[in-house]
């Protein structure tokens, strides 16, 4: 596991945007796979930005997300593909054709959420997941105690979570109680990983997942099973990891071995 710590939200922003427009630059038909919440906003302007300024192509590009609240549909201010549509796919020049976020709207379920990981498939798996950690611990929506192995399927969203999101809307009842959520086993199928975490708020829960124990009780241990993660953090997220020092230097001198 990669620890790269940035001083702040902007610096850990541009650094994450640099690992997927280096992916963008190398593999131009790659498959991204995307989060939405507020951790991953400063690093969809900097690609925003990189694509207007130095023309990054996302033409041949293709997007899985990891989740949506189930319930709401498309055009929904709070749906995830509304908040994606916003804060990265209309600035940018990704084929509508190859962008994919689960339906919040599917009526068989089961049948959809297994047709959702074939289209993974289909395209060869993804290259790259950008991720985000809740309060809890979860990727994606997996709660606390969801399987390691878990698969796309619908979740009931922890107390937690609707607590966490009802920021977003006019009350708490409006939170929806339903997400399709990629699962754990999905995720980790994913060739990279790259988790995000900033501010202080996450910073106990970014200890759990990174130097704790490998548990369903925080889903996004399950990292530590993957052979390629990088974890992008800023000051504040980092602040309570034991090892923080060793991966400052660890950091410094692979930069050095490789050059840069
Ligand atoms: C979003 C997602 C969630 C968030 C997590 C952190 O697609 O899958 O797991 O990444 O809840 O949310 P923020 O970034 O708002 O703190």
């Amino acid at each position: 596991m990669r620890v790269i710590i940035e001083k702040d939200y902007e610096a850990m922003s541009k650094r994450a945007a640099q690992f997927v427009a280096e992916l963008v630059r190398n593999k131009p038909d790659c498959v991204l796979g995307l989060a939405t919440g507020s951790t991953p906003v400063s690093m969809y302007k900097e690609l925003t930005r990189m694509h207007k300024e130095e023309g990054l192509d996302f033409s041949l590009v293709t997007t899985f997300n990891l989740d949506e609240y189930y319930g709401l549909p498309p055009d929904h201010e709070q749906s995830y593909y509304y908040f994606m549509q916003e804060n990265l796919f209309k600035h940018i020049n990704v084929s509508p054709h190859r962008v994919r976020v689960p339906s919040g709207l599917a009526k068989d379920v089961k049948a959809y959420c297994e047709s959702y990981e074939r289209m993974i498939k289909e395209v060869g798996g993804i290259d790259i997941q950008v991720l985000g950690i809740g309060g809890d611990g979860h990727i994606a929506f997996n709660e606390p105690g969801s399987s390691l192995a878990s698969r796309t399927r619908l979740v009931a969203l922890d107390e937690q979570t609707i607590k966490d999101n009802a920021r977003f809307f006019e009350k708490e009842e409006d939170v929806p109680r339903y997400a399709i959520t990629m699962g754990v086993g999905t995720i980790l199928e994913a060739k990279r990983l790259m988790l995000l975490a900033n501010g202080k708020k996450k910073a106990k829960v970014v200890a759990q997942a990174i130097e704790g124990p490998v548990t369903s009780q925080i889903t996004a241990s399950a990292l530590q099973l993957h052979p390629d993660v990088i974890v992008v953090l800023d000051e504040e997220a980092a602040s309570e990891l034991k090892r923080r020092e060793y991966y400052l230097h660890a950091e410094k001198m692979i930069q050095e071995f490789y050059g840069g």
